[in-house]
């Protein structure tokens, strides 16, 4: 079906794949009204990266507040918008930017079904405060009516042998076998140096975040826009699972990086991190990096000795 898919720059409804070069405002002003099921994106958080211009903080309110005023527009009425969001950082002290942003989702009316905390274990190492290890996807729908579908993006029960043990359904499994609910807190591993996925790009998506707010917020053929497309994340993410995706980028070298992840999507050959996949734990893997050495350094004293060739004298 996507063998020979055209990646086009303009919007356009009967298009599968957008990848705007530019502005996103520009890009959002040619969507029509409610024509896409779902609104995903990690905005710059103007802390300085080299794609941003570090702003006063009411100066990027005003702007991210113009391109979620779009996204509303063009949001269908059974859709939902997921920002994705870290702290913005002042003088060593941080303001997380979804308590800032969600006065602005709540006044266009907009509804919070979940603030997702996204937990990872890998990133700055703080010396002033405790090290961030989470940040938030606040998701907003328009309506009461949003689709939501869980049962593509159950994961493994607990404890799925457990059964009810009274009552008319005693002796039956209690659980759902599709699964449970993945609930609020999602621990994905970030896209750091090791991770499978790592470009050059400074804070990509991994992709199995986004696939999980695809599979459940939006159905086949729907559009998933994502305004701050960096490197083509939630389009990926929205050609895997047969959905049209479109996205804006403003700098080039990520726009190109977009288009080789699309092609390498669409051929079966980019290399992902499967969703579901369980975290790496270094002591069920046998890591021998996981013991301290100087736990052991009593006991190791007489050998130490010995290697370091310490003459003795008998006088
Ligand atoms: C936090 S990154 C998004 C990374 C993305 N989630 C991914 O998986 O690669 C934000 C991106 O927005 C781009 N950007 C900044 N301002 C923009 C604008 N006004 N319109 C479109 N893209 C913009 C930046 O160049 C940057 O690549």
């Amino acid at each position: 079906m996507f063998q020979d898919i055209n990646i086009s720059k303009k919007f356009s409804p009967a298009e599968r794949v957008v990848v705007y070069p530019g502005d996103c405002l520009a890009l959002l002003k040619g969507v029509p009204d409610g024509a896409l099921q779902l609104i995903v994106t990690s905005p710059p958080y103007n802390i300085g990266k080299e794609y941003e211009k570090k702003l006063n903080l009411n100066k990027y309110l005003e702007q991210q507040a113009a391109v979620i005023s779009e996204c509303v527009r063009a949001l269908s009425d059974k859709g939902s918008i997921c920002w994705q969001v870290g702290n913005y950082v002042y003088g060593g002290a941080i303001v997380p930017l979804d308590t800032v942003l969600y006065p602005i989702f709540n006044d266009l009316g907009l509804k919070m079904r979940n603030r997702i905390i996204w937990h990872f274990e890998h990133g700055l190492h703080c010396s002033r405060r405790f090290s961030g290890r989470y940040e938030t996807i606040i998701w907003f729908t328009k309506t009461k009516n949003y689709v939501f579908n869980l049962d593509p993006v159950r994961i493994p029960q607990k404890y799925p042998g457990k059964k009810y043990f009274k009552g008319p359904k005693a002796g039956q499994y209690s659980c759902n076998p599709l699964g449970k609910n993945p609930g609020d807190l999602w621990v994905i591993p970030n896209v750091k140096s090791n991770h499978v996925e790592k470009t050059i790009h400074p804070c990509q998506f991994p992709v199995e975040l986004i696939e999980r707010l695809v599979l459940s917020l939006s159905n086949e053929d729907d559009w998933v826009l994502d305004p701050f497309l960096g490197t083509g994340t939630s389009v990926i993410a929205a050609i895997r699972h047969n959905r049209r995706g479109a996205g804006a980028e403003t700098v080039q070298k990520y726009v190109s990086l977009t288009h080789d992840r699309i092609k390498q999507e669409i051929a079966g050959t980019l290399k992902t991190r499967p969703m579901n996949k369980p975290v790496y734990d270094p002591e069920k893997a046998g890591n021998s990096l996981r013991i301290a050495p100087w736990k052991n350094q009593e006991k190791s004293n007489q050998p130490r000795l010995l290697e370091k060739h310490v003459r003795f004298s008998a006088k």
